[in-house]
């Protein structure tokens, strides 16, 4: 049988599509009754959450960009977001290529195609999927779009995903507009060549942890004076900083033995390979070792600043917020994250609060040491 173009583009593109919710859309922050439909809809679909995969077994460097993991442009109704990392691995097939994947999935592409030390990738991933996924199908989007238009089946355009604003995404990324300014998960020329500008100015042309440091304080007072809407709270106060020096730790080629406050430094063109084409360089190895936000301490030292907004739509009007937490050792983090999940969902039900729980159990994993678990919905 032959099917006609929009009908295969809706079959075939869109895998995870269930009859006018697709199964990796979020349910946060829907009306209870909305809430329950979804469930309904979604019911047979459900699954019970599996542990998160351990560490990977062989940490050392590697060549990523291999024959098995070629770089492939994009198929109609794949999905891409704000995270260049994610992308990439989208877009070389560590990832299912179609941007939808459960956290067992991402834990495993990050480890092993970039060498994310496993705390990180645990804790980001499912804070990702605690805010932005669909707990019933256990499924995350990478960016959130749908390309999709039409009224057959009914679906809105955007499906939640890392491309929802003000949970996870947030403002003052190297690469991508505030949310205000529009169009957040695309990639922005004009930021990216502020980001050439300070690597010349501070780093002889490289990206560096002093380059780091001067353009995340230069990001922030950007959109300090021209975003009236700027929110620079928990959690993006932290994955902002954590970002600048992601930059850092694991897009720089693994053969590179440096470390971050060794003089480790990022080209222009390998930059612009992630961030903008989602695509390891040619014969890229991964880190050399597992690691992640290396350096983030300094990169924060060298312009102190605490978490706050632009008050009342106001440019040049940021107020710092003390309920906010600042700091990267403690445990505000994980419980500011809980308090945003019981916002999202108040008053979840069956399979739903049962997965809340069990994914909450995990987000707590690396705070288990120094935190008290915090119970929302109780235990099992
Ligand atoms: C472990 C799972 C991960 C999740 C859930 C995640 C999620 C995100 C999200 C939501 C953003 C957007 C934040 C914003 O700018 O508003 C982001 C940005 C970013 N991510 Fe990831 N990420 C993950 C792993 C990685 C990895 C492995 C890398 C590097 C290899 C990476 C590098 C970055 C960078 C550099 C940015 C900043 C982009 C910019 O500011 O233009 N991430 N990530
Ligand atoms: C990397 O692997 C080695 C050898 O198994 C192990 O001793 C080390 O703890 C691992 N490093 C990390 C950060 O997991
Ligand atoms: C790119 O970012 C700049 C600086 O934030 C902003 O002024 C501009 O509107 C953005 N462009 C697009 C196409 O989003
Ligand atoms: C404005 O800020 C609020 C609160 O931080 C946020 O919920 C909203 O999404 C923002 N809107 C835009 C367009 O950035
Ligand atoms: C970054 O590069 C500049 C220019 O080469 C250099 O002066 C600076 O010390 C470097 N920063 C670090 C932390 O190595
Ligand atoms: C890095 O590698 C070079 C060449 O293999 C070696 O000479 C140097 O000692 C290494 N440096 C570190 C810090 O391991």
């Amino acid at each position: 049988m032959r099917l006609n173009q929009p009908l295969a583009f809706l079959f075939l593109s869109i895998p995870h599509l269930c009859r006018g919710f697709p199964s990796y859309q979020s349910l946060a922050g829907l009306s209870e009754r909305d809430q329950d439909a979804a469930m309904e809809k979604l019911s047979g679909k459900a699954v019970y959450p599996p542990s998160p995969p351990g560490p990977i077994v062989f940490n050392g460097t590697k060549l990523v960009h291999d024959e098995d993991h070629p770089w492939k442009p994009l198929r109609k109704g794949d999905i891409r977001g704000p995270c260049p990392g994610l992308n990439t691995l989208a877009s070389h097939g560590y990832l299912p290529r179609d941007g939808v994947a459960t956290p067992a999935q991402i834990i495993t592409a990050v480890q092993e195609g970039f060498n994310m030390v496993h705390g990180a990738a645990v804790t980001a991933t499912y804070a990702a999927l605690l805010v932005d996924g669909n707990l019933l199908t256990n499924l995350l989007s990478i960016g959130g779009k749908t390309k999709r238009t039409g009224p057959d089946p009914p679906a809105p355009a955007i499906v939640g995903g890392l491309n929802t604003h003000d949970v996870f995404e947030g403002d003052a990324s190297m690469t991508r507009a505030d949310a205000f300014f529009g169009d957040i998960p695309s990639f922005n020329q004009t930021l990216f060549d502020q980001l050439v500008e300070f690597s010349n100015r501070y780093g002889d042309g490289y990206y560096n942890l002093t380059v780091a440091a001067e353009y995340r304080y230069h990001l922030i007072q950007q959109s300090i004076a021209t975003n009236p809407n700027f929110s620079f709270v928990s959690p993006r106060y932290f994955t902002a900083y954590g970002e600048s020096a992601f930059t850092l730790n694991l897009f720089v080629d693994g053969r590179d033995n440096t470390t971050v406050l060794g003089g480790r430094r990022l080209d222009m063109d390998t930059a612009l390979s992630f961030f903008r084409d989602s695509r390891f360089p040619p014969d890229f190895h991964r880190a050399s070792r597992p690691t992640g936000t290396d350096g983030v301490r300094e990169i924060m030292a060298a312009y102190p600043f605490k978490p706050g907004r632009n008050l009342d739509g106001k440019i040049n009007n940021y107020i710092e917020d003390p309920t906010s937490p600042s700091d990267f050792g403690g445990c505000g983090l994980y419980e500011n994250l809980v308090e945003k999940v019981v916002a999202l969902y108040p008053n979840p039900k069956g399979v739903l609060r049962r997965n809340l729980i069990i994914n909450l159990r995990f987000f707590y994993g690396v705070f288990a040491s120094r935190c008290e678990e915090a119970l929302p919905y109780g235990k099992l």
